[in-house]
């Protein structure tokens, strides 16, 4: 029997993911129970009729062949556009690189940056696929814990290190961050700018919830100074315009490695279809009004969620300042993350992400996507909150 292959093998790792809630809570939405689900990053609206307007337009307008490698000319041109105006950044065409959704450019920058065998770091908590990824590429995920103290904030020390002792070639951040909503500040991103060169590293930057900003203001690492020369920025349209199914995104880098990144794409992907990307033309020229549609409810949450959780003094909350979640500290409930997301499904139909289905840095903590009706949200987090208070050791001290 022919054997298949360790990469593909390895790529899930070993040992529980956490995730095990998350399965239970579809098993009982399929078994026709009521979950509130709070679960994963995906919108309860659905793109915007008018985006797929002008994606039927360019399907009969004839636009369903193969489309060119690196991404047709108005979109390439309308993402340059967009960095340039966001970063003060001059970035052309030829930084560009269409992508299939953001997953595959985090694949692809991986592919561009690391050779097989090197190390690529990863700051914990991160997004679920993250070390997956870094494994699909022939790179060894190497993370570097932060702590909750710190707003689950990176230093330049944390990075120095890691990049000394691992030898490394990369180094992923993701702000505004999933899972934590923190949106690292200028002096995190200059501490991860001066880590970079200091130690010849590739930042890969996951900007994807840019959009979604509800506290501070969005800063590129590309900004800084040096590093638009050693920076593969991600981006996608699957948040800020609620098109996550058309799977759209996109690499912001220096042109030699777009160039790289489109021989890859001529051999993987073969390019992004050409009406999603007339469609995605479209949705960009609409501007911020219509990011800012997508991003409301969000905002609106967000707001509720912070008068309830201040109403009570049991259910912490890591700072809430931007993408579409909440991490929450139950820690004083003495259960772990995962114990408590459990209970929670099982008492209450409430289904939360385990804080550990993000790494161990976030163990004790559990995560909300804030991404079902106000009233509903409203109700799970009272419930939420009432339920951990329920649970508190008597010899429990609020701080
Ligand atoms: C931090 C982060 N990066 C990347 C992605 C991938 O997004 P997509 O492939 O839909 O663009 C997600 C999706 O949830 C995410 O949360």
């Amino acid at each position: 029997m022919p054997h298949l292959s360790s990469r593909i093998l390895s790529i899930n790792g070993s040992g529980s993911d956490g995730w095990g809630v998350f399965y239970r809570a579809r098993a009982m939405v399929a078994a026709g129970e009521m979950v509130t689900e709070l679960t994963i990053g995906e919108h309860d609206i659905r793109t915007h009729p008018a985006i797929l307007d002008a994606m039927h337009r360019a399907a009969q307008a004839g636009h369903t062949g193969y489309a060119t490698i690196p991404g047709i000319t108005a979109l390439r041109d309308a993402v340059a556009a967009r960095i340039t105006r966001n970063t003060g950044i001059p970035t052309a065409r030829e930084n560009v690189l269409i992508t299939p959704g953001g997953q595959s450019a985090l694949f692809a920058a991986h592919m561009a940056c690391c050779n097989p065998g090197e190390t690529a770091l990863y700051i914990d908590p991160y997004y679920a696929t993250y070390p997956g990824t870094i494994r699909a590429a022939g790179a060894v995920p190497q993370a570097i814990a932060t702590r909750a103290e710190d707003s689950f904030l990176p230093d330049y020390d944390r990075i120095s290190d890691a990049a000394l002792a691992h030898g490394a070639a990369s180094l992923l951040v993701n702000t505004p961050n999933n899972p934590t909503g923190v949106v690292y500040p200028r002096s995190t991103l200059e501490d991860i700018a001066h880590a970079a060169l200091d130690h010849d590293l590739w930042v890969i930057s996951d900007e994807v919830y840019e959009t979604q900003i509800w506290e501070g203001a969005h800063l590129s690492p590309r900004a800084l100074p040096g590093m638009d020369q050693c920076t593969l920025v991600v981006g996608s349209m699957s948040k800020s315009h609620a098109m996550t199914g058309s799977r759209i995104g996109w690499i912001v880098a220096p042109e030699h490695v777009i160039e790289k990144l489109s021989d890859l794409a001529t051999n993987t992907t073969y390019g992004v279809p050409g009406y999603i990307q007339d469609a995605a033309v479209f949705a960009l020229a609409q501007g911020a009004a219509l990011e800012e549609e997508v991003a409301a409810p969000f905002r609106r949450r967000r707001a509720l969620a912070m008068s309830i959780l201040e109403g009570q003094n049991v259910v912490g909350h890591i700072p809430s300042q931007g993408a579409m979640y909440l991490m929450l500290d139950i820690r004083s409930t003495g259960m772990t993350g995962e114990a408590f997301a459990n209970a929670l499904l099982d008492t209450h139909r409430i289904a939360v992400m385990p804080g550990e289905s993000f790494g161990a840095a976030a163990s004790g903590h559990i995560r909300l996507a804030m991404t079902v009706a106000d009233d509903s949200f409203a109700v799970a987090l009272q419930t939420l909150c009432s339920f951990a208070g329920m649970l508190i050791p008597s010899d429990f001290a609020p701080a």
